[in-house]
């Protein structure tokens, strides 16, 4: 006997009571966020934890980062505050910043993939604060897409992927940062990144001096998550020198599709070629980056080449994404 499970209609609104009530209820709600949109449900409802995961289709060795509405609301969860993260998180809350932090038993192992460290972070959009504010409870939430895609910027890219999954998206418009939050710990006193996103390292060294930075640990235990081949098309991409790639490509017909970082190639189809940020403003290049390479993605090319960005401000953390994209 084949079983089919029955699809759910999904909603596209902003209605933040509906979205609250189907959280209290323990379903889940994509919820809008400055980085990406997340999938969220309750973080201490074991069920709606394991809805999160069975969605994504993630593994439960891959743990979830748990939001809340402002840093008074963290002290429940936490077992400690370290002085050098309480001061990143007064300086960068709400912002994209998740910070590992020693949990209590309340949160569940679930949530944390057994670790004894939990991600928590309070995100700047209006929309889901207020609903952070209107819940009794701290909402656990990955990047609504599934495990292994490019992460969802837009509450229709949340749509393309989980309809029929999820009762309701919450419409917050773009997202305005694009990338994901960056992950920070601290081990031994030494302050350590985990994930490199959206607030640049170089705005967290002014404050706490130098950090540690693990974020190519593909094998690395302590954030299970940062697989090498991942937030990937399924297009492959291809890095490297833009121009010598272009003459290389063309030369062999192969239909081809073109990312860059400002410079703009003309000749190409609107649906081939995707400038990040015609100024080469790093801001405006990461708010483009994961909807210009699903648009590149969806136009039915054998190949996405692409350029690295220079290693400074968030070009850090966009070519941690696109070596991330273009790894086998
Ligand atoms: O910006 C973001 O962080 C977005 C929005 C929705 O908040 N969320 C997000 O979640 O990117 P996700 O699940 O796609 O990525 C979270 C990563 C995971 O890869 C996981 O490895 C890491 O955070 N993580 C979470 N808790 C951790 C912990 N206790 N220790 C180490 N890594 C952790
Ligand atoms: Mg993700």
């Amino acid at each position: 006997m084949t079983f089919v499970k029955n699809k759910i209609h999904t909603e596209i609104g902003t209605d933040l009571n509906l979205a609250a009530d189907y959280l209290k209820k323990g379903e889940l709600v994509a919820i809008p966020t400055e980085t990406v949109y997340g999938l969220a449900g309750n973080a201490l409802d074991t069920n709606a934890v394991l809805k999160i995961y069975q969605t994504k289709k993630r593994p439960s060795f891959d743990p979830l980062i748990v939001h809340v509405g402002g840093l008074e609301q963290v002290y429940p969860y936490v077992k400690e505050f370290p002085e050098e993260l309480k001061e990143l998180a007064e300086a960068f809350w709400p912002g994209p910043l998740t910070l590992l932090l020693p949990k209590q038993s309340i949160i569940p192992d679930l949530v944390t993939s057994g670790l004894d460290t939990v991600g928590i972070r309070v995100p700047h959009h209006p929309l889901t604060r207020e609903l952070l504010m209107n819940l009794d409870f701290p909402l656990a939430a990955p990047s609504a897409n599934p495990f292994g895609y490019i992460s969802p910027t837009k509450a229709t890219h949340v749509v393309d992927q989980l309809n029929g999954e999820i009762p309701y998206v919450l419409d917050g418009g773009d997202c305005q940062v694009g990338l994901e939050s960056t992950i920070v710990g601290i081990e031994q006193g030494q302050v350590i990144v985990y994930r490199l996103g959206g607030v640049p390292v170089k705005r967290i060294e002014d404050r706490v001096g130098p950090l540690l930075i693990l974020p190519q640990s593909s094998s690395n235990p302590k954030a299970p998550g940062m697989l090498k081949s991942h937030y990937a098309p399924q297009t492959p991409i291809v890095l490297g020198n833009l121009e010598e790639m272009i003459v290389k490509y063309s030369a062999n017909g192969i239909p081809f599709g073109v990312l860059s970082f400002s410079k703009d190639y003309g000749r190409f189809q609107p649906k081939q070629q995707v400038v990040l940020s015609k100024v080469g403003d790093f801001e405006e290049a990461a708010r483009n980056l994961f909807s210009g390479m699903r648009m590149l993605d969806n136009t039915g090319l054998a190949v996405i080449l692409a350029e690295e960005l220079p290693e400074e401000n968030l070009g850090k953390a966009i070519n941690d994404r696109l070596r991330r994209a273009a790894a086998k």
